[in-house]
């Protein structure tokens, strides 16, 4: 608890050019409707971004480009604290007390580490393999008793629990326990790729169709939905095998705060031509606002600054609180 509020902490790591559509519907847009309810912090996880090789200048410029769209997408800036990770030494500290406190075995089940390394056979590095540390960290330090997040994270969000009931089964009660906050998928939580609505949709999608980026121009989300692969029973329901016709009707849902059920009976004895039109008029639509926000605040860059500024500054203090309360614990001097 901070104050009289429960604390919710989660991020995004800046990796791509902007974030996409599933980012946005299964975590930021989730974070906007929690952020008068509870004492939240939102992070720019760039550290977690090194475990692939980036750019650094394209890391730098990723970076203030997602604190901008994670305002864009109507975090207030007053209300939450929104800071990038690397600015808060903590993080970093806590990983190493806390590798001692993971096994190997926990780290090497992990279906993200699998695929990953897959994916980079030629760079598997200690930091792929340690991530979910580094994440358990990020959660632990401020205490948070819930961690929004999309399906795919949710085996991090576990073993951080994990690892905090360990730490405190030792040394008492040190860190709070936290849950995962995750929507049912009929609301977003696992939005699909649009070309294999069996894998989820990411920004590394190897078909460029397969992905929709928030800050894509509308015509581009009109033709990628356009292309989206359904079945061949040209009927709109939402039901086991529909794979591709469930992600559209779950897309559409969200954006339009409709029910799934409702956009059904919306769509009933229309065509797939009629339906996809609909979804693409839909996400274009829910895209307008929020490319046109991110516009305004990139010309803004001392604003961008005073906030993560001020969010280093905030976060940094509650991160420092948690961990000169761990390193007492594990038997550190104090300076
Ligand atoms: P990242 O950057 O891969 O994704 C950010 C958030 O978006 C969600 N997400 C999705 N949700 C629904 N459908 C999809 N297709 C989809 N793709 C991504 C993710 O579940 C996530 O919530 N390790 C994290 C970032 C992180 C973090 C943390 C999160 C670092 N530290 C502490 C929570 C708490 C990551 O790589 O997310």
């Amino acid at each position: 608890m901070i104050g009289d509020k429960k604390v919710i902490l989660s991020g995004i790591q800046p990796s791509g050019d902007s974030i996409t559509l599933g980012n946005y519907l299964g975590a930021l847009n989730n974070w906007v409707k929690l952020q008068s309810e509870y004492r939240c912090l939102y992070m720019l996880a760039d550290m977690h971004t090194l475990t692939v090789r980036q750019e650094p200048s394209q890391l730098r410029a990723r970076t203030l480009s997602l604190l901008a769209q994670y305002i864009a997408a109507g975090l207030n800036p007053q209300e939450n604290i929104l800071f990038i990770q690397s600015h808060v030494p903590a993080h970093a500290e806590l990983t190493w007390i806390l590798n001692c406190y993971t096994q190997m075995g926990e780290l090497g089940r992990m279906t993200q580490f699998k695929d990953k390394s897959k994916r980079h056979a030629d760079n598997i590095n200690a930091g792929l393999y340690d991530y979910p540390v580094l994440m358990a960290a990020d959660i632990l330090l401020y205490q948070a008793d819930m961690v929004p997040v999309g399906t795919d994270q949710k085996q991090h969000v576990e073993l951080a629990r994990d690892i905090a009931q360990r730490f405190n089964g030792v040394h008492g009660d040190v860190f709070t326990i936290p849950e995962p906050y995750i929507a049912p998928p009929s609301a977003g939580s696992k939005i699909k790729s649009l070309q294999d609505p069996t894998a989820k949709m990411s920004k590394s999608d190897p078909n460029p169709n397969g992905c929709i980026f928030m800050l894509d121009p509308p015509e581009v989300v009109i033709k990628k939905i356009k292309r989206a692969v359904t079945d061949s029973e040209a009927e709109v329901a939402y039901r086991e095998g529909k794979d591709g016709v469930n992600n559209l009707l779950t897309i559409y849902a969200a954006v339009t705060g409709k029910s799934v059920e409702d956009a059904v009976s919306e769509f009933a004895g229309k065509g797939y031509g009629d339906f996809k039109a609909a979804v693409g008029e839909a996400v274009a639509e829910c895209l307008r606002p929020f490319q046109l926000n991110y516009r305004t605040l990139m010309n803004s860059k001392d604003y961008l600054e005073s906030v993560y500024k001020d969010g280093a500054e905030q976060a940094g203090r509650i991160a420092e609180r948690t961990l000169n309360k761990v390193k007492k614990k594990v038997g550190f001097v104090p300076r």
